[in-house]
């Protein structure tokens, strides 16, 4: 049975992962967090907190509220830098057999520029994902994913400057992702995850006011899949690199709509808070949906729920 995926087939290093599961950014720590907990060596790929220039301590609390059948954040990339992230995780990473992928976010191009360049060939490090979809940070994050001339500037910014496997994470709070998409790739995106989260809030009725200290965050959870899933399916259908699909996803059938919609591979986020074991049971689902299938290779089933091909295309909305 062969669950492998190769993430970034343009780039001469490769992105090669054993199975298509990996732990999203933000609800994985640096992977050192879950290391005891479960078999984190086991996972596809774990992608890092997002990692900023500086140290961060994030958004004031509450940064975390539950919904129906999802969870609101505002971290506010609390981080603890990338000199700290050099010096003190990728050495650990380095002997892992799992590849860890950093989660970069700038206040500016030239920040993203920055990271990329510190963290290039860096032992230890497999590739880096440029996150233009925070929405919870007050300068940067989310505002260069919304505008493709920005997302193609951060994107060619950062290749400029790094010959790793390049990942760009978008954001579902655009009008058009096929359009921000189709910018990034051009810009020399290896690879793209859909989606980030979805910007949103929630007020406590007895105070009157936004419960989240820092009045919106980013919903995530259940209630984003079917949004995640839909944005997966009409950016496959533009594009030609490897999407990571994200959002919601708690199950194998999950992973299996994903990855039918278009995606390689998926990250699994806000149900690992709910159970840490979910990635590994989730792996196993798929083994078994395999077996059960009689198909030889994941890839197999790439966009097989493709059907409106022409329809979606986003030259047909001009
Ligand atoms: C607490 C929390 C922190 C997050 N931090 C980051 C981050 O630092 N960088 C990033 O790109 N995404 C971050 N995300 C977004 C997740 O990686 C993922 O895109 C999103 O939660 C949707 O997936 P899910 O529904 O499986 O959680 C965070 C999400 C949560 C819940």
């Amino acid at each position: 049975m062969n669950l492998s995926v190769q993430l970034a087939p343009r780039n001469k290093r490769g992105l090669l992962l054993s199975n298509p599961v990996m732990a999203a950014s933000g609800t994985f720590g640096y992977g050192t967090e879950y290391a005891e907990i479960i078999d984190i060596q086991r996972l596809g790929a774990i992608i890092s907190k997002g990692i900023t220039l500086r140290p961060r301590q994030g958004n004031s609390q509450p940064r975390l509220v539950e919904t129906a059948a999802g969870l609101l954040n505002s971290i506010g990339l609390e981080n603890i830098g990338v000199e700290a992230l050099i010096r003190e995780k990728a050495p650990l990473w380095a002997e892992w057999q799992v590849p860890v992928i950093v989660n970069i976010a700038g206040e500016s191009i030239e920040e993203y520029a920055e990271l990329a360049g510190m963290l290039e060939g860096v032992e230890g490090i497999s590739g880096i994902e440029v996150n233009i979809s925070c929405p919870n940070v007050a300068a940067g994050g989310m505002e260069f994913g919304v505008n493709p001339k920005m997302a193609l500037a951060v994107t060619s910014a950062v290749r400029r400057r790094t010959s790793m496997p390049t990942i760009v994470k978008l954001t579902p709070n655009v009008t058009d992702i096929v359009e921000i998409a189709g910018a990034v790739v051009d810009a020399g995106a290896d690879c793209l995850t859909i989606a980030n989260t979805f910007k949103g809030m929630t007020i406590d009725t007895v105070k009157r006011r936004p419960v989240l200290g820092n009045i919106s965050g980013g919903l995530s959870g259940p209630a984003i899949k079917p949004l995640a899933l839909y944005l997966v399916y009409k950016v496959a259908q533009a594009v030609e690199v490897p999407i990571i699909g994200c959002g919601g996803i708690a199950s194998a059938n999950d992973v299996l709509e994903f990855i039918m919609a278009g995606a390689s591979a998926v990250q699994v986020g806000t149900a690992t808070f709910a159970d840490p074991q979910t990635m590994l049971g989730i792996l196993e689902g798929i083994e078994n949906f395999i077996a059960k299938e009689g198909i030889s290779n994941l890839d197999e089933l790439i966009g097989t729920a493709n059907i409106a091909t022409e329809t979606l295309r986003h030259r047909d909305f001009k």
